[in-house]
């Protein structure tokens, strides 16, 4: 089942969600990382010539994901999941949807501020756009800040999803396994 029907999400969803997590805990590490090496460090400028590019990619699954999420059917909750905490859950889900537009957004503008365009893995250039006073400086805070959020949000929703499975044995986190 590729698509999501209104009893469990379809392996594409399941396949996005599980493939976001990775690529969003592996950004988080690399991006504190390579602002910590110093200038003759082997890696100091092909980290974030990595950082940029999974992130431009990244960002264009996003997209996908919130395009994809609009064309297919929202699973019902799954048995044993009060109105309450099902409300809550969509408000985490469009609430980390958001902050990561946020985040996206920002390293974008960071990268692009002195007007130079972000080479995607030397496939292909996306070019700069807006520049504006100190914009590496402000792009650059609010990039964390926006990038802090997101882990520590994700955080609360992946206890939650460990809650409904350990302790109110429910099938919510089964479902996003593709059990
Ligand atoms: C999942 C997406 C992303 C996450 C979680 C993330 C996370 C981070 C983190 C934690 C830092 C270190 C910030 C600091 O300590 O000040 C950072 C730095 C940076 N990120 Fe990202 N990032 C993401 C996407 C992007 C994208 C899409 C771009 C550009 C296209 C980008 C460009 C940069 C740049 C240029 C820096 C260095 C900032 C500086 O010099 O102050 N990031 N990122
Ligand atoms: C960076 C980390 C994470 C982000 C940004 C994230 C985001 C999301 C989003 C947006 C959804 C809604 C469905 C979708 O559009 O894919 C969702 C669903 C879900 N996530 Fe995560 N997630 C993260 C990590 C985790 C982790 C670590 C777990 C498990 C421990 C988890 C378990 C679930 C479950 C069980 C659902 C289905 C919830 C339901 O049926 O209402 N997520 N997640």
């Amino acid at each position: 089942m590729l698509c999501n029907s209104r009893t469990g999400f379809g392996a594409i969803t399941i396949a996005i969600h599980w493939v976001s997590v990775l690529v969003i805990l592996g950004q988080f590490c690399m991006g504190l990382y390579m602002l910590s090496l110093d200038y003759y460090d082997p890696y100091y400028n092909l980290l974030p010539h990595y950082h940029k590019s999974i992130g431009i990619l990244f960002a264009v699954l996003l997209l996908v994901r919130i395009l994809w999420s609009a064309m297919n059917p929202r699973p019902l909750p799954a048995k044993g999941v009060s109105d309450r905490e099902h409300k809550l859950a969509l408000i985490t889900h469009k609430t980390l949807l958001g902050l990561l537009v946020i985040v996206v957004v920002f390293g974008y503008l960071i990268s692009t501020a002195d007007g130079s365009s972000i080479r995607v893995f030397n496939l292909f250039e996306v070019p700069a756009t807006l520049s504006s006073a100190n914009q590496e400086d402000w792009a650059g805070e609010l990039h964390y800040w926006f990038a802090l959020s997101v882990i520590l949000l994700s955080g609360i929703h992946a206890l939650a999803a460990l809650k409904h499975h350990f302790v109110d044995r429910n099938e919510t986190l089964a479902r996003m396994l593709g059990r």
